[in-house]
């Protein structure tokens, strides 16, 4: 299984900036996000015709010149075998329209250069050396419904924790295995260790961490929900081994295999997949879940 839900905090880039631009949210207008997409169709209220070459292997989709950048957390990546939640730091607030070096486009080599953290920092069970936490049977049990909670600590924050609930019972998040210290939730020491291990450039850090994060939750905030497959990676690197032939910490995400998530057999074999959102709740932390 390797299609992705993806549950993520974005800033409005619709109808209130663009008044000219009637569309709106309502039709899946005006959406940013810390990757500065070229593929909106519309980007910044007009039409994003100038230099739209087509995506080679999605008919629906291609990349022109403008791309839609704002800050971006991902409270909620996963599917049957893996999940993250990813903060990505942004030294910019706000929806705004990039071109050129701004946008931090990896093809063109400038993905630091650009005003976005698009690696951001995320906690993965899987990846961080808890293989046996998330998954079909594990502690927390993906044939089963799960309520996730994230929890937001400290002003400025400081930290982004995670429990589940399921059956009943609060699950404590995993504990990492693999890093120079153990944690079990974002911080600021978790995301310079991990990239420390990695041996990845510390863009979260560069673009402000977490208490320049922190400024992004002053301005208002739109809830995204999708169920989405990956043209660019398939999906790799939230469920299988990325770099593919890495063998360095943090290379192994998921039981999948690095053939997996091809796009044209996930849209040909697991068409009718489908993801159940329920009982979304905002509110003081500890107010929103209980155990029974
Ligand atoms: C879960 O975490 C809380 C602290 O957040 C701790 O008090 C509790 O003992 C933990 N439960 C288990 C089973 O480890
Ligand atoms: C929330 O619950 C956890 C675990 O039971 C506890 O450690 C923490 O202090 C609580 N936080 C608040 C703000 O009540």
């Amino acid at each position: 299984m390797v299609l992705c839900i993806l549950l993520q905090w974005m800033q409005i880039g619709g109808k209130q900036k663009y008044p000219a631009f009637k569309p709106g949210a309502k039709y899946g207008r005006g959406y940013c996000d810390g990757q500065c997409p070229h593929d909106m169709k519309v980007s910044s209220g007009r039409a994003n015709v100038d230099g739209w070459k087509p995506q080679d292997n999605d008919e629906n989709s291609g990349n022109g010149k403008l791309g839609t950048c704002c800050w971006e957390m991902d409270i909620w990546e996963g599917n049957l075998v893996s999940q993250a939640y990813t903060v990505h730091a942004g030294s910019k607030s706000g929806q705004y329209e990039c071109t050129g070096t701004q946008c931090g486009d990896t093809d063109s080599g400038e993905r630091f250069k650009g005003t976005c953290d698009k690696d951001g920092c995320d906690f993965a069970s899987y990846r961080w050396g808890a293989t046996d936490y998330y998954g079909p049977g594990k502690t927390v049990d993906t044939k089963q419904p799960m309520t996730v909670v994230t929890q937001f600590i400290g002003d400025p924050l400081t930290e982004i924790k995670r429990v589940y609930v399921q059956g009943g019972k609060v699950i404590n998040n995993s504990k990492t295995s693999n890093l120079g210290s153990v944690y079990d939730s974002l911080t600021e020491a978790f995301c310079d260790d991990t990239k420390q291990v990695t041996g990845d450039t510390n863009d979260f850090k560069a673009k402000g961490g977490m208490s320049g994060f922190s400024k992004n939750l002053d301005t208002p905030q739109v809830l995204v929900m999708s169920l989405w497959d990956d043209h660019t990676a398939n999906m790799l690197w939230l469920d299988s081994t990325y770099p593919t032939d890495s063998t360095k910490p943090g290379a192994a995400r998921g039981t999948c295999a690095v053939t997996s998530g091809d796009p044209k057999d996930v849209e040909s074999k697991q068409a009718n997949s489908q993801v159940v959102y329920s009982d979304i709740k905002f509110g003081p932390i500890n107010s929103t879940y209980k155990a029974n």
